[in-house]
């Protein structure tokens, strides 16, 4: 996939797709802030999307990264580091081992543990997971 990254303070394109991800010991906490939904197991993307990482961390230096996009930028407490990819095939941890998000920094004894799986899929089925994951909808159900 085609990956980028630039400068922070960047404004959020249009048809970007925006996930912020937090480090923190030991999990990843992924949060769709157009969709409402907050995940700490996958990280869930629609195949074809662009989409705008907004990563951070809450506490020491982590380093983000998806082998399958190989793509990878660092974590840091304070501040918000910008990275870009557009998955262009579908595909989940299941069947290859680069679908994940792993941290690449040492930090702390849960450091190899931090990760969660990555899948791409396709639109509708993202639209599926945002429905089911809404926290109205789970609260409803
Ligand atoms: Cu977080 Cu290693």
């Amino acid at each position: 996939p085609a990956t980028s990254s630039i400068p922070a303070g960047d404004v959020a394109g249009e048809d970007q797709l925006v996930v912020q991800v937090q480090g923190s010991r030991w999990i990843w906490i992924m949060t769709y802030p157009e969709q409402g939904v907050v995940s700490f197991t996958e990280l869930v993307l629609p195949v074809g999307r662009e989409v705008r990482f907004e990563v951070t961390a809450t506490d020491v230096l982590h380093a983000f990264w998806v082998p399958a996009f190989r793509m990878k930028i660092d974590a840091v407490p304070g501040l918000k580091t910008f990275v870009y990819a557009t998955p262009d095939r579908i595909g989940t941890f299941k069947d290859d081992p680069g679908y994940r998000l792993q941290c690449a920094e040492l930090c702390g004894l849960g450091h190899s543990d931090m990760r969660a799986i990555v899948r791409v899929v396709a639109p509708e089925e993202f639209e599926a997971w945002v429905a089911e994951n809404k926290p109205s909808a789970s609260l409803t159900r």
